[in-house]
């Protein structure tokens, strides 16, 4: 079998149990969020197979990424909730895409977009701590006024209350959960009833049951990361769908004290073999993680050494077999011993999350 030069597979199967995982867990809706690619696994097959498995909903930050699902035929609601300044929303209420609102502006913006016999869905986001996008617990009256009166004359149609927390600690997202229930209650005295209430993403919506109310937006859990830096994805009962492999592109024999890639941050320390992986910076692997970023060749584990380059990186194999066209696997699942997303993320000074979504558009991506 020939292994591809570099390449991502994407586990649409994975991703569509993640989503059964997580509507088991949970009870309750799950909005798959499939905002920068799909977190790099790509948007719309991603958001196929969430679909698949079940969720109900789609979310991503903006609406071009939301036009883009609608223009690849995805028909699912899907809700986008990061606006550009100034942003007019005619093109999304006409492609009914529902709108996170977060001041008086853009929920005005979003009733002007309205059709005479569309209201524009909205989700209203109440900032509850995390210091982001949200409505100001200020304005919050203002902006329920509004809104409930633009839901009376067929303008609106209030679909969600929604807000983020911080994941700092149970103590502080508790705190936000509250506060977020106190905006429900002053909602409920304007009369405005929600179809649903979401605040939790993928760790809440695991370890603090209270606050998946009735949908949780589950984005880095749908691909199979984990959110915590010690548990596992097994352990979360979720696969990962992401594996980045390439072949090897080149093996060289050296004497001790070979220096190896840009400034000779490695020289050997014995005769050795090194190999050449033609993934670098520019297709997501981090730089700063050079000298100390995990890699599996013919099953075994091994750092790569010296510098990784725009295109590529060496490992230092030593004296195990190699050949050139050699699979090298990068990341994946680590049930299968390769490394996972997580420990790049550790080596690089970083979280899964970053590592999987700036996979660059260079590699291909391959879905099974
Ligand atoms: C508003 C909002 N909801 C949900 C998510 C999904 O978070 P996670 O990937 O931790 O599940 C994000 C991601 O950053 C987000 O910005």
């Amino acid at each position: 079998m020939t292994v591809p030069f570099r390449e991502a597979s994407i586990d649409l199967g994975a991703i569509s149990d993640n989503v059964r995982h997580f509507t088991r867990l949970t009870g309750v809706q799950v909005i798959a969020v499939v905002k920068a690619n799909a977190y790099g696994h790509g948007a719309a097959a991603a958001a196929v197979a969430a679909l698949a498995g079940g969720a109900t909903r789609l979310g991503v930050a903006e609406i071009p990424e939301a036009l883009d699902l609608r223009r690849q035929g995805i028909t699912a609601p899907i809700v986008a909730w990061l606006h550009a300044p100034g942003e007019r929303f005619e093109q999304a209420a006409a492609q009914g895409i529902e709108l996170g609102i977060s001041s008086f502006d853009q929920l005005e913006a979003a009733a002007r977009a309205a059709d005479v016999d569309h209201p524009v869905g909205v989700h209203l986001k109440f900032e509850t701590g995390l210091s982001r996008n949200g409505i100001a617990p200020a304005d919050w009256g203002r902006v329920l006024a509004e809104a409930a009166r633009l839901e009376r004359i067929g303008r609106l149609r209030i679909v969600g209350l929604f807000s983020h927390l911080s994941n700092t600690s149970p103590e502080d997202d508790r705190a936000a959960l509250a506060r977020f229930e106190e905006g429900v209650a002053t909602a409920a005295s304007f009369g405005i009833r929600p179809e649903i209430r979401h605040i939790a993403a993928t760790a809440a919506a695991i370890d603090l049951p209270e606050t998946r109310l009735d949908a949780v937006r589950i984005g880095i859990g749908i691909y199979g990361v984990s959110p915590f830096e010690e548990r596992t994805p097994a352990s979360l009962g979720l696969r990962p769908a992401m594996t980045l492999r390439g072949s090897i592109a080149a093996v060289r024999r050296v004497p001790a004290g070979t220096g190896v890639s840009y400034g000779y941050a490695h020289r050997t320390d014995r005769d050795t073999t090194l190999v050449l992986v033609p993934l670098g910076y520019a297709d997501g692997v981090p730089r700063n993680a050079s000298g100390r970023l995990p890699v599996s060749i013919g099953g075994r584990r091994f750092l790569n050494a010296g510098r990784i380059a725009m295109d590529q990186f060496v490992v230092d194999v030593g004296d195990t077999p190699v050949s050139i066209g050699d699979e090298v696997v990068l990341f994946g699942d680590p049930t299968l011993g390769v490394p996972s997303a997580a420990e790049w993320g550790d080596a690089a000074d970083t979280i899964g999350y970053e590592i999987v979504t700036r996979i660059g558009t260079r590699v291909p991506r391959r879905t099974t």
